[in-house]
């Protein structure tokens, strides 16, 4: 056990798990998303899915990973020596995490490029038009987009290298307290000078309209969220020491992350409705295009500019840093391959794996033009589809798998041993888990994903 390496604190492991949660996730695509769907109940419906799936399921899956003290292939190796079928769910959990990293680290080095954009004042007395173009040549330019990629992956293996408490543990504890100190200066910042009360009310207001799609959303993007359904909680839980309570361990990262998400709802959305002229027109924008004209036009942008997107960045890297993790322990632990070699190894292939991703938005052509999934009528490019297919299949499915198991399948007694361990299971009751995850979180997950093949109708 001791030569996979163990997380040094109790605090640490939260950090790094909650380092893993928040992620782009909450800082991009969250206050997009809510912003699609007019806020308030879609904000109430993602809550819910938050307490009565995403919960019980990081319970479990820590669980799991603590339990066998290996990967995810591994702990279901573990637990069910004769029954390999049950693998499949670290299988797909390694593929998912795999994919996720390869397209993932390339939004991630555009935080890079516009930190340094930032730094260097490329953005001052720019009109909104030339800096939404600038993104697009920027999208466009395959040697940017490919060297942010390199250089982001290059980051995320160099702290993976080190290990599990001299690596991970060591980044996390000084980037994630880094994280929320910015954050929480951007907030004051934001909601003392911009149309905070507007932005309060928009997302609190929890009569607004909401869509069949926007519920399913919430579901898919709860998964998405909190690293859950491909194994990264369960790896990172697998280092975890005995005396730990998971129960409290994963509700305070489950709360972390849903401040993190909210928090930064209250940092755009201020600087966003105090400008009525600006038209957001493409949503998944606003970060690269409708911030970085507002920034500059405000008091201190110059600072909290850079600020802002070396936040973004730090955010990336500690959830970059478990995706590669939960691939890496797999060669490890199962092929038997020295860390080193692993981390070199599978960053540069994922690294590889990306590079269509990296220019799938006009840097090349032909590259642009591959589709090989479709979303409705739309069809998607190759990043857009590995995109859909990880956070709109795999992890819901995978998070489902995983909820049957700790349900149905996993002995009652190893479940109590690994829950009622530490501190004992104070916070969440054991019954109330055991209830959710047997016939709330899959159930619902099973339903959700019926509903998308089109076997139920609503
Ligand atoms: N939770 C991360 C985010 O919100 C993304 C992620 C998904 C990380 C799955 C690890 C595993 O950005």
């Amino acid at each position: 056990m001791s030569s996979r390496g163990n997380w040094g604190t109790r605090l640490g492991f939260v950090l790094a798990a909650a380092g893993s949660a928040v992620g782009l996730g909450n800082l991009w695509k969250f206050p997009y998303i809510t912003y699609d769907n007019n806020g308030g109940t879609f904000v109430l419906v993602y809550l819910i899915c938050i307490s009565i799936v995403g919960l019980p399921i990081m319970i479990a899956e820590i669980m799991i990973g603590r339990s066998t003290q290996k990967n995810a292939v591994g702990a279901f190796k573990a637990l069910f020596p004769q029954q390999w079928i049950w693998q499949i769910i670290g299988w797909l959990g390694i593929a998912t995490g795999f994919i996720i990293l390869s397209y993932y680290s390339v939004v991630a080095g555009w935080t890079l490029e516009y930190t340094l954009r930032s730094l260097t004042g490329y953005f001052s007395g720019l009109g909104p038009d030339v800096i939404a173009s600038s993104f697009g040549e920027f999208l466009a330019d395959p040697v940017r987009q490919v060297g942010w990629h390199a250089v982001f992956m290059f980051i995320t293996a160099a702290v993976v290298f080190g290990g599990i408490s001299k690596g991970i543990e060591r980044w996390t504890k000084v980037l994630v307290p880094l994280l929320f100190a910015i954050l929480l200066v951007l907030m004051v910042y934001s909601l003392t000078t911009g149309a905070g009360k507007k932005a309060i009310a928009f997302i609190f207001n929890f009569s607004s309209p909401i869509s069949t799609h926007g519920m399913l959303e919430a579901l898919g993007h709860a998964f998405f969220t909190l690293s859950l359904g491909m194994g990264a909680m369960l790896t990172y839980g697998s280092y975890l020491r005995k005396d730990t309570d998971i129960g409290k361990a994963a509700f305070t990262v489950t709360v972390l992350d849903t401040l993190v998400a909210l928090v930064a709802c209250l940092v755009m959305y201020p600087i966003i409705f105090a400008n009525p002229d600006l038209q957001i027109t493409e949503s998944i924008g606003i970060i690269f295009t409708t911030l970085p004209y507002i920034f500059q036009s405000i008091p201190l942008g110059n600072i909290f500019s850079p600020l802002f997107f070396a936040l973004m960045a730090f955010a990336a890297l500690t959830s970059t840093i478990s995706l590669l993790e939960v691939v890496v322990s797999y060669t490890v632990d199962e092929l038997k391959w020295q860390r080193h070699r692993s981390v070199i190894v599978v960053s540069f292939v994922i690294f590889l794996f990306g590079i269509p991703s990296a220019l799938s938005y006009g840097a090349v052509d032909w590259i642009s033009s591959i589709t090989l999934l479709s979303k409705g009528d739309a069809a998607l490019n190759w990043f857009d589809s590995f995109d859909y297919l990880a956070s709109n299949w795999l992890l819901p499915i995978g998070g489902m798998l995983i909820a049957f198991f700790a349900g149905w399948i996993m002995k009652v007694e190893l479940k109590k041993a690994e829950i009622l361990q530490g501190e004992g299971f104070k916070l969440i009751n054991y019954g109330v888990w055991n209830f959710l995850i047997k016939f709330v979180s899959p159930v619902a997950v099973l339903l959700v994903l019926l509903y998308k093949i089109g076997i139920i109708k609503l």
